[in-house]
């Protein structure tokens, strides 16, 4: 049967972010379409968590593996309540950083009605109430759960911009809500709260930050902790040129992203602001593939704060590809 999300030659539709067009952006929702949508982390690729056809249009649009769950969006606490089992230090986090960069992944309710497409079978649900006024007024128009990804095809760079989103995705999806650059700019941290919290991915929120509210430090998962974050492939946010990291000048040939005292042909911070960095780290990513760079050298990035995630995500970049 074909499905709605199947047609990869119609038109990816531009729609503004005043009432009209956010009623229109519920309307593809709740018709099993996809809708690109900012956030305050990423720009995320959204589809009713409860049509099954609709999360697989996600998975087709992205060439995502079915095995890589999706984090569901949702406007408040109440409404996250709804679909998943909270715990004493999941309500610390939540009411601390929601809404926020912040997902929180709790056992799965039974009867929430999301369909077993988006956790890819597993008995845990990935939930996020984000910090964006758009992406709280879509969830408030649509009036029920999103399943969103970042809007970027299966281990590319993820999307700061609707141009981002249209380099990847144009013609693939029903609809983008264009509300310009996001702030934060990498993805939301991710913490495993079913148990003592794990911390799954290093994101917008420091695990500093996570620690200092829950009194404890995160633990970090297991060597072999593919099975708690499956989505956590060694190569992913790859450009199309081959990364190297750590570098204070430019080899011949290479193109230096740089960062503080590094100037570098692009900079992520010329102040060396982890905040700015983060902000920029994507669309440097992009416009580095814009430019054709075949090889990128990336200056040394501190590891604390938001630098943890800015580093785990050139990481990724810079490992191995298949
Ligand atoms: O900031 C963000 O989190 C953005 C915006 C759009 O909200 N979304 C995002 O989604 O980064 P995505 O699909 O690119 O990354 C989701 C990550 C994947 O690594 C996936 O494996 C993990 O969340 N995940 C989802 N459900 C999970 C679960 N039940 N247990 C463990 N990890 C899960
Ligand atoms: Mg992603």
């Amino acid at each position: 049967m074909q499905s709605r999300n199947d047609n990869a030659t119609s038109e990816t539709v531009v729609l503004s972010t005043d009432a009209a067009g956010l009623a229109s952006a519920a309307e593809v929702l709740r018709a099993g379409g996809l809708i690109a949508f900012p956030t305050e982390t990423v720009y995320g690729l959204g589809a009713d968590a409860r049509q099954s056809d609709a999360v697989a249009g996600i998975f087709a649009a992205k060439g995502r593996p079915s095995f890589n769950p999706l984090i569901v969006h949702v406007a408040d606490l109440a409404a996250a309540e709804a679909l998943v089992t909270f715990t004493p230090q999941a309500y610390r986090l939540a009411q601390a950083f929601w809404p926020g960069a912040l997902t929180l992944v709790l056992p799965l309710r039974a009867g929430s009605g999301v369909s077993s497409l988006v956790t890819a079978g597993l008995a845990t649900l990935a939930v996020r109430v984000p910090d964006h006024p758009v992406a709280q007024g879509l969830l408030r128009a649509f009036g029920g759960p999103v399943a969103a990804p970042s809007a970027n095809p299966s281990g590319r760079i993820s999307p700061t911009t609707p141009a981002h989103v249209l380099t990847g995705l144009n013609g693939r999806i029903a609809g983008i809500v264009d509300g310009g650059a996001c702030g934060v700019g990498v993805e939301s941290t991710i913490v495993d709260v079913t148990g003592d919290p794990v911390l799954l991915r290093a994101g917008g929120i420091p695990a500093e930050v996570l620690a200092e509210a829950l009194g404890a430090p995160l633990a970090h998962p297991s060597a072999e902790g593919t099975i708690a974050a499956p989505g956590m492939m060694a190569s992913h946010y790859a450009p199309q040129g081959a990364v190297r990291l750590n570098a204070t000048a430019a080899l011949p040939g290479e193109v230096l992203l740089g960062f503080g005292a590094v100037a570098g042909d692009l900079t992520l911070s010329r102040s060396g602001d982890l905040r700015e960095a983060a902000a920029n780290l994507f669309d440097c990513l992009h416009r580095l593939d814009a430019m054709a760079a075949t090889a990128i050298a990336v200056a040394p990035v501190p590891n604390h704060g938001l630098g943890a995630a800015i580093n785990d995500r050139l990481r990724r970049a810079a490992a191995p590809r298949d």
